[in-house]
């Protein structure tokens, strides 16, 4: 599998591959690679003759210094996992902090319609302006015509569409449903990093939000947010930072229901030092 380091030659690559008219899909990740990554990976070979994936732990995304240390780094590991879906149509870039910044890490100031002050925007500072410089810079880097984002990052996805739209990208943004372990965990990185009780805890996250779905059916959101609330209360392994349910356009929470809207219900919360996130369509 090729894997390139350096950006310069990753691109004189891609040119050469693209002169002859093949489509270039692109995955970005921050490595630590499983099953939910590979997903994405799938589909951008079914719809590309090429897809690359790029792993690199984006620092200027990260509002808590710890959590950038203790990201896990799995190179090799990450490298094994491409190669059992292809070793010839899927091509790594790896960079180091100076391939994408140079001396200046710092990101730039976004403005995504609003989105970006919603849920993860409000409880991570900074965290969006972090993805949408790094996300910038690699679709200029890679040009590709498809990139392929996790519903599991809902909030994620809907910037990257919005990015794209505010600064005419021309990249086809694909989302792609959420995968899970078989308990009904959303895959993560950061599994990897919890205790065997908080692992076993974890799977109430996505139970809860199956139920919440159930109730919005005949509840309004706020009866149902404080039915989740007090669910958590009862769960002394899990610490709930946020429940929400936003309109899936805007990510503003809903005040009262609407049937020409659709809605999704979002989690954040916190298994020990270790943060995790999912959400679910409600209807
Ligand atoms: P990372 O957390 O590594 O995720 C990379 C991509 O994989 C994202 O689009 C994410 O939504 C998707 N993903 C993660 N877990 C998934 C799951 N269980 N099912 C489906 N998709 C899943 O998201 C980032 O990295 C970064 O913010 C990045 C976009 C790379 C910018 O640095």
């Amino acid at each position: 599998m090729k894997i390139f380091l350096n950006k310069t030659e990753l691109s004189s690559y891609l040119e050469e591959f693209k002169s002859k008219g093949d489509s270039i899909g692109f995955v970005p990740t921050m490595g630590a690679l499983h099953e939910g990554h590979l997903s994405l990976v799938k589909k951008g070979l079914e719809d590309n003759n090429l897809v690359v994936v790029s792993i690199f732990v984006n620092p200027t995304q990260f509002d808590n210094g710890e959590d950038l240390i203790k990201y896990p780094r799995t190179l090799d590991a990450d490298v094994r996992a491409l190669e059992s879906v292809s070793k010839t149509k899927i091509v790594v870039y790896a960079p180091a902090v100076e391939d994408i910044y140079g001396n200046n890490v710092t990101s730039q100031a976004f403005s995504f319609d609003g989105l970006e002050h919603e849920m993860e925007g409000a409880f991570r500072k900074g965290h969006f302006d972090g993805v949408g410089t790094i996300v910038k810079r690699l679709f200029e880097i890679v040009k590709p015509e498809y990139a392929y984002f996790g519903e599991k990052d809902f909030q994620q996805l809907q910037i990257i569409k919005k990015l794209t739209e505010l600064y005419n990208l021309p990249v086809k943004v694909v989302g792609c449903p959420i995968h899970r372990a078989d308990d009904g965990l959303a895959m993560s990185s950061r599994n990897t990093r919890l205790t065997t009780e908080h692992r076993a805890a974890a799977p109430f996250i996505f139970k809860t939000l199956q139920t919440a779905k159930i109730k919005f059916g005949t509840e309004s959101a706020k009866v149902v947010t404080e039915w989740v609330e007090k669910a958590f209360k009862e769960e002394p392994l899990l610490d709930l930072e946020y429940f929400i349910i936003a309109d899936t356009m805007t990510l503003k929470p809903v005040k009262r229901k609407s049937t020409q809207k659709t809605y999704r219900a979002f989690i954040a919360a916190y298994a020990g030092d270790i943060r995790l996130i999912d959400n679910i369509a409600l209807n």
